[in-house]
């Protein structure tokens, strides 16, 4: 018997708990098998009441895969379809009651046997890909706050182009435009923190005063960035900068999360037009 066990949860709460009731209808149908001597009767209710709840519960899976952008979804698309697709082609063999329970109770078996290794395999993996890209801006960085996220987005946008030309092989002015480009990075984040307290003095927001110190520190980070340190693009000059986007992006990451957001729960909470 596959039960559902704390290693099948995923730690989404409303995927693990369809996975759950999944598990129990599956294991109660096949409970109720075992003791019924004829299931030719309600093969065809319960068949058709797992499906609808699997099929539901993929719905649910793949909107929220879609939502967080999870570069998996088309894989979970066909696993959940070749699951449909057994449980659609079934057919009760009705040549004698022991037949027909043993049919049903195979397609059970192999469904609850399934479920468990797709939770286990490819559920699992749900949200954890995100991290593939960690220069995509993606909704869940979106304060609400237009103009703060177009600006964002940008910064999102230079931080990616540096990095994707740190990565590029042998262009020879390949340290002037890295130069050029962190310059850039530098001049937009001050024009965005500069925005972004503007629009917080404007609302009265509360937390302007520790925004101001995180930007004033951000920027100073960057400000002290040697470049002259980078006249030669070598093997060491590439990981101090591939370190550095990292710090950039991560700063950037936190910083929205933990801080900007809260900027977006203010005007709505205050019911601010902005
Ligand atoms: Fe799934
Ligand atoms: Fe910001
Ligand atoms: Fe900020």
């Amino acid at each position: 018997m596959y039960e559902f066990t704390d290693d099948c949860l995923i730690h989404i709460e409303e995927i693990d708990n369809e996975h759950r009731q999944l598990f129990s209808l599956l294991n109660e149908s096949i409970a109720m098998v075992a003791e019924s001597a004829d299931v030719t009767a309600v093969s065809k209710n319960l068949v058709s009441k797992l499906k609808d709840y699997a099929i539901n519960h993929f719905a649910h899976e793949e909107a929220y895969m879609e939502r967080i952008h999870d570069p998996e979804l088309r894989l979970q698309k066909r696993e959940h379809a070749a699951f449909a697709e057994k449980i659609n082609s079934f057919k009760l063999d009705t040549t004698s009651p022991e037949a027909a329970k043993d049919s049903l109770n195979e397609l059970l078996k192999y469904l609850v046997r399934w479920l468990y290794r797709h939770i286990l395999s490819s559920d699992m993996m749900i949200g954890k890909m995100e991290s593939n890209d960690p220069f995509a801006f993606t909704d869940r960085f979106k304060t609400g706050i237009e103009l703060v996220d177009d600006e964002h987005r940008t910064l999102f946008e230079i931080i990616k182009e540096t990095n994707d030309l740190i990565c590029t092989e042998l262009l020879h002015d390949k340290y002037d435009k890295i130069m050029e480009l962190l310059a850039k990075l530098r001049d937009y984040t001050e024009f965005h923190f500069h925005d972004e307290e503007a629009l917080m003095e404007r609302i009265g927001y509360p937390g302007l005063e520790a925004q101001k110190h995180a930007h004033a520190a951000f920027v100073e980070r960057l400000v002290d960035i040697d470049l002259d340190t980078l006249d030669n693009i070598d093997n060491d000059q590439q990981a101090y900068l591939l370190d550095l986007i990292n710090f950039l992006v991560g700063w950037l990451t936190n910083h929205i999360l933990g801080s900007d957001m809260k900027i977006g729960e203010y005007v709505r909470s205050n019911n601010i037009t902005l």
